[in-house]
């Protein structure tokens, strides 16, 4: 399962050759190392950013790909790299997840997400708020075309993703293409403020913020068709917004009082 890699949409931007050089080149080493040592089982991280802006929605699988950012673009191409590999040598089992917005923590609490620095991501975002480390959280935009104008996204718990994971390796091992494509997410679309809300009633905990402009790049709604994983797999994702909210607050709890 080849998770390395650099993941900051922004800063792929500004430091473009880092994204190449992680994404791109790090994945031909593995796989030129894996071909070296006759092991042709993959799983790769790629991600649903590569649908671009969206034709239509859900997004299933067969939606065009069309990066917009330098990091898409390395994912993109590791996409058509691992195709043009296992074309060549059919002999190859790949798996590739696009994953939709990973949330959430292990339930133990004991395995979370804590960025260095300010978050570039909601969740930890909202969580670090909660716990007073930030002082708000900037909703970017109330006037999109959703039902309360905040941007509407697809979050999947990172232990139903996991598991996700588990269900491709089997396929892949028991199956007969050298390549598959599968969406990881639940197929329900929350809002930035389903967020807030959901983190603040669930663990009782007041997540200020404050409504800025658009963020240059968003869109509105970006959701996936779960069906394939659902069909193929026997896949699909069990924890709601509800566990995953209440899982990271568990997990950021308990490393403030590991860490105090
Ligand atoms: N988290 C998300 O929202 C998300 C969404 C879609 C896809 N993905 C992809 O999933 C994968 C895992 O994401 P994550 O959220 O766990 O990211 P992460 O940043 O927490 O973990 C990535 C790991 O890769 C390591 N790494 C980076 N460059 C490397 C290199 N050249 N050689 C070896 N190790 C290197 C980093 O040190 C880090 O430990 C990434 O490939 C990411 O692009 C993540």
């Amino acid at each position: 399962m080849h998770f390395a890699g650099l993941k900051a949409i922004g800063e792929a931007v500004t430091i473009p050759l880092a994204y190449y050089d992680a994404n791109v080149a790090g994945t031909l080493q593995l796989i030129q190392a894996m071909n070296a040592a006759d092991v042709r089982r993959l799983v790769f991280s790629s991600s649903a950013t590569i649908y671009g802006n969206p034709d239509y929605l859900p997004l299933d699988e067969n939606h065009p790909t069309r990066a917009i950012n330098p990091y898409g673009r390395t994912k993109l191409m590791v996409e058509e790299m691992l195709a043009d590999i296992a074309a060549a040598d059919p002999t190859w089992r790949i798996a590739i997840l696009r994953y939709f917005n990973p949330v959430g923590a292990h339930e133990s609490g004991l395995i979370g997400d804590n960025p260095n620095g300010a978050p570039n991501n909601l969740m930890p975002y909202i969580s670090h708020v909660a716990a007073g480390l930030l002082p708000e959280l900037a909703v970017f935009g109330d006037d999109y075309p959703t039902p309360d104008g905040t941007g509407v996204r697809d979050y999947i718990h990172v232990v139903d993703l996991a598991s996700g994971h588990l269900a491709a390796l089997e396929a892949i091992t028991a199956g007969a293409l050298p390549i598959s494509t599968w969406n990881l997410g639940t197929g329900i679309g929350y809002s930035v403020l389903d967020m807030v809300r959901t983190f603040s009633e669930v663990n009782n905990v007041a997540v200020p913020y404050r409504i800025a402009k658009r963020r240059l790049g968003d869109v509105a709604s970006y959701y996936a068709s779960p069906d394939k994983a659902r069909d193929e797999l026997g896949w699909s994702a069990s924890r709601n917004l509800a566990d995953m909210c209440s899982s990271v607050w568990r997990f950021e709890r308990l490393m403030r009082q590991r860490n105090a």
